[in-house]
């Protein structure tokens, strides 16, 4: 069973600003520039498990039209209130099984959202089905330091001060004491490359790059 965002989508935007101290707008950006510099002009865009809408308004910014998918339905309440400004369209799907036609996406986008998958790879596979040849998927995804000068600190932070904003911020310590096991169980690196390149035979690159000493990883795929 996938970890049901519902009970945390109030507080979630406020929690990610303070938890990240702002930097995960940094990284959706980042992210939204590589979706936009690949080879082929880029207009619409599919962000997969949209949340709040974040990143279907960093790529908006962008000039791209956005459609954003999520499985939670409170989450995605939050977007549309976002996107109704802004003209995003979202809707309630699942990543393992997009309600899309293959090649439809000039680009894709998924932030902060494959850890959270049951099927890995049927997510992946799904992703690359609907984005054009030609296309960048691109995937961001928090990771634990390699450093072991900066790990000390990671762990301190995340075992410990987390878990206590997300009992001050959303009331639910339990929610963000999960994150930092999650983030240490899900591949990262190269581990991660190898289940992308698993997932289709569609890949013409892939590639990774560590933001902020490597605790966000960003990784763009092209598709042949
Ligand atoms: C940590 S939030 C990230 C939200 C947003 N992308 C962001 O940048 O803040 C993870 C999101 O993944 C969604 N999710 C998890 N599994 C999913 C799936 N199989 N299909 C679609 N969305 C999924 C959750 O409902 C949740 O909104």
């Amino acid at each position: 069973m996938p970890y049901n965002f519902d009970t945390i989508a109030r507080t979630y935007d406020r929690l990610n600003r303070v938890m990240t101290l702002g930097l995960d707008r940094r990284w959706r950006r980042r992210a939204v520039k590589e979706v936009v510099s690949g080879q082929q002009p880029v207009v619409n865009v599919l962000d997969v498990a949209c949340g709040t809408g974040d990143m279907c308004v960093e790529l908006l910014k962008r000039g791209c039209t956005v459609t954003g998918v999520d499985l939670s339905e409170e989450m995605l309440a939050i977007a549309k209130v976002k996107g109704e400004r802004l003209k995003v369209k979202v809707e309630v799907a699942d990543a393992e099984n997009l309600p899309f036609e293959e090649e439809s996406f000039d680009g894709v986008t998924c932030a902060f959202g494959v850890r959270n998958f049951v099927h890995l790879e049927k997510g992946l596979s799904e992703m690359l089905r609907v984005l054009k040849p030609g296309g960048r998927m691109v995937i961001l995804e928090l990771a634990t330091p390699d450093s072991k000068f900066i790990r000390p600190f990671y762990n301190l932070y995340t075992k410990h001060v987390i878990p206590w904003l997300g009992q001050r911020i959303a009331g639910n310590r339990d929610a963000y004491t999960y994150l930092p096991d999650s983030i240490a169980r899900f591949p990262k690196g190269d581990a991660f490359l190898d289940i992308i390149h698993h997932s289709s035979f569609n890949i013409h690159h892939c590639e990774q790059r560590k933001l902020t000493f490597g605790v966000c990883r960003l990784y763009v795929v092209e598709k042949c």
